[in-house]
């Protein structure tokens, strides 16, 4: 088993100082136009000083309407006007020498504005991939070193890829290789306007149909159009990750371990329970990469810890109150301040 602080080649063009990812995870400290903040910089800071090898943000939405945000402070990368405040983001994460990662998303079904996408038109769905493929050139243009497409967690494209609520009878629905037809013409979209060497993540769920189907086939199935369409890695999530029980550890390993075996070639990690040097390894065990959101969310040195501490668990008790206790304050867990220095500048909201 590989060291979690070991380097790794992602693909020909993409390698990362070390196999630790944190998880696209939602600050709600943008400003409400949309636009990145101070406390933002200042948590990528916190986060890249401390060793993280790879940096997703939180998702990024890809809608030029902002009225159809997943919330009022999410960021937006959905026109060009955008793109000099986002490149403070990979600014900071490259002077730690870490990977800049902008995940992008469109909010559908959870948005502002609610939309069902078996209403939209063919075309309509078309538009929603093209602006998914502008996010990402405005991504590179930033200075991020790849994209990550969101495709888990029931926003607009998990959604598609859930084989008991798509009722689409067009190319983007149907069998298996109609539901993931949006999510590989973006990739082949990216591909072709930001060249081979920018990175195209894509993070699913491990589950695509309502609970109590064995659904480990269509995940295969999913991962391999992914790859034929140029993916670079494949991060294994599931929306159940907030219901798990909180013991519950690396909740969807058997099925991103299964996805590792059918495809050795594709760089693999898995999200969702990892909180543990335990954990961590028993990720790298079975696949390539180790995402964590919770425990860097309450903890961003937990790995620097765990290295030169000795330190074996994080603090996180998974109460998911993360979700919540932003609302009121510049604070993002129970536990309190996770950097002082955000709550010293901006104090309450
Ligand atoms: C506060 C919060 C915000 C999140 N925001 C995002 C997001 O923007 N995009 C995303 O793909 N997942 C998001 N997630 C999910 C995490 O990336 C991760 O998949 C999930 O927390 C399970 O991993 P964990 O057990 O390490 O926390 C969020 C999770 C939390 C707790
Ligand atoms: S609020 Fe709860 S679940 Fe979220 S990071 Fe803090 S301890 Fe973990």
């Amino acid at each position: 088993m590989p060291s979690p602080f070991s380097p790794i080649k992602i693909s020909d063009s993409l390698s990362a100082k070390n196999r630790i990812i944190r998880s696209a995870t939602n600050d709600h400290l943008g400003n409400r136009d949309a636009t990145v903040s101070d406390a933002q910089i200042e948590m990528y800071d916190v986060l890249a000083r401390n060793e993280i090898g790879t940096i997703i943000t939180g998702h990024l939405s890809v809608d030029p309407d902002i009225a159809n945000r997943a919330d009022i402070v999410q960021l937006s990368i959905g026109d060009d006007s955008y793109i000099e405040g986002l490149k403070r983001i990979p600014e900071k994460i490259h002077q730690y020498g870490a990977l800049a990662v902008a995940q992008i998303s469109h909010a559908g079904p959870r948005g502002l504005n609610p939309i069902d996408f078996n209403e939209l038109t063919t075309d309509e769905m078309t538009r929603i991939a093209e602006w998914m493929i502008d996010g990402a050139v405005r991504a590179q243009k930033a200075g991020f070193d790849a994209v990550e497409i969101h495709a888990a967690h029931w926003y607009l494209l998990a959604s598609v890829l859930n084989a008991d609520l798509n009722r689409r009878t067009d190319r983007y629905g149907g069998d298996a290789a109609g539901r993931i037809r949006i999510v590989t013409d973006i990739v082949r979209g990216i591909r072709q306007r930001c060249g081979d060497s920018f990175g195209i993540f894509v993070k699913v769920n491990a589950h695509n149909t309502l609970p109590g189907v064995d659904d480990l086939d269509m995940l295969i199935d999913y991962a391999k159009h992914l790859y034929d369409a140029g993916i670079d890695l494949l991060e294994v999530s599931g929306m159940s990750f907030a219901k798990q029980p909180k013991d519950a550890q690396c909740y969807f390993i058997d099925y991103a371990q299964a996805v590792k075996k059918a495809l050795p070639q594709l760089t693999v990690a898995l999200v969702g329970g990892i909180y543990s040097r335990d954990t961590i390894d028993r990720t790298l065990e079975a696949v390539d990469m180790a995402a964590m959101g919770r425990t860097l969310l309450t903890q961003p040195d937990f790995i620097v810890k765990m290295r030169d501490e000795n330190l074996e668990k994080s603090r996180c008790i998974r109460c998911n109150k993360c979700f919540e206790v932003f609302k009121t304050k510049y604070e993002r867990c129970i536990f309190g301040p996770v950097n002082p220095k955000l709550e010293e500048t901006f104090g309450d909201k």
